[in-house]
């Protein structure tokens, strides 16, 4: 038996039950990993409003890092008593103990602590994908600019600090004098209070007017148009989430006069459909942290039975850096 969170209908935090589960063996394919830590992410709320859809009763939670406790016929890379952490699908990483598919499961460094593994594997994991491959048509060089909304959070903090060690010029968003600083001291290279200020005009004139060669928007309905404006002839409008809605329906044909621009959607699980993807990815997330250019700040920490409470901070921007959950 396992101790887990789990809904039984989409709505609010008040939805999240903590109830016991059964667990049994893994399949072909599978490991049991009993948790010492999982991650908070956006994408659970989204999953628990049902902004994206799912069966129930669902068991939420998409990152954690534990020892493995036994293995499933044909899964060579992880032994029984393995460090190991993951971004995966099915969602369950809130728990003490799960089966899942062995695919997104990894060593984990002797280095890396199981808080901060929880803390960066789904944000590491994107931040790697946006910054290296998440690209516009000429890539992006030492020196280029790029816009990043919400720097002050989770995935943000860790791609500000990326993007420095790129040497890319990263502009940062967040609401917030506190925040903003927050970004700048991890790398961002300016950082706009967004909820004060006109950022297209903050990136117009940081730029001398010609805007950056990347948006990365992850708030969606507030930002995504003025995104558009701050995007350079040719730029990339990369789409990666939703935390004030979801982007509304818009005419293709506005791009055009903004300057033939991209725009693209971009998900995690796309990236990581593969173990060697996977892997590929985690070899370079974990380089960089073990380098010490990318630090995991976990600045939260609530116990698995309150994660109502740590959803509604998240929710209400209340949350920087990475939020970790402790079974
Ligand atoms: N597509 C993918 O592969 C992928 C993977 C991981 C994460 N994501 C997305 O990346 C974003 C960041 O994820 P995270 O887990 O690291 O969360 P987070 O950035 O720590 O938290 C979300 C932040 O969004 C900002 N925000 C702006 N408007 C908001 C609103 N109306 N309601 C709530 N927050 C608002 C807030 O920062 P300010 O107060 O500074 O505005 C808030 O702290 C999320 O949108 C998530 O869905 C996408």
């Amino acid at each position: 038996m396992s101790r887990a969170i789990q809904i039984t209908a989409f709505g609010g935090p008040e939805q999240l039950h903590l109830v016991d589960v059964e667990v049994g063996e893994p399949a072909a394919g599978e490991v049991r990993i009993r948790h010492h830590a999982c991650g908070l992410n956006y994408i659970d709320v989204y999953q628990r409003t049902g902004l994206y859809p799912s069966a129930l009763p669902l068991q939420l939670g998409m990152e954690g890092a534990g020892v493995i406790e036994a293995v499933g016929a044909g899964v060579t890379h992880l032994r029984v008593g393995d460090r190991a952490a993951y971004a995966s699908n099915p969602p369950g990483s809130y728990s003490d103990v799960r089966v899942m598919p062995a695919k997104n499961v990894v060593r984990l460094p002797d280095g890396i602590a199981f808080d901060t593994a929880a803390g960066m594997m789904l944000k590491g994991l994107t931040a790697q994908y946006l910054l290296k491959k998440t690209l516009p048509v000429d890539g992006l060089q030492p020196g280029d600019h790029v816009l990043f909304h919400a720097a002050a959070g989770g995935v943000g903090l860790i791609a500000c600090q990326w993007a420095r060690a790129l040497g890319l010029q990263l502009i940062g968003t967040a609401g917030g004098a506190a925040k903003c600083a927050l970004a700048l001291e991890h790398g961002a290279a300016h950082a706009i209070d967004y909820t004060s200020e006109d950022f297209v005009a903050r990136v117009k004139s940081i730029t001398g007017g010609r805007g950056v060669k990347v948006v990365y928007d992850s708030i969606g309905k507030d930002t995504f148009e003025r995104s558009l404006d701050c995007l350079r002839p040719f730029g990339l409008m990369a789409s990666f989430g939703n935390a004030s809605g979801p982007v509304p329906p818009f005419p293709v044909g506005m791009l055009g006069p903004k300057g033939s621009l991209y725009v693209t959607r971009q998900t995690l699980f796309t990236h990581i459909a593969t173990r060697e993807a996977t892997q590929a990815m985690a070899d370079d997330l974990f380089a960089v942290v073990e380098s010490g250019a990318v630090k995991i700040r976990i600045d939260q920490r609530y116990a698995l039975a309150d994660v109502a409470q740590a959803h509604r901070d998240l929710e209400a921007r209340k949350t920087t850096g990475s939020t970790v959950l402790t079974p």
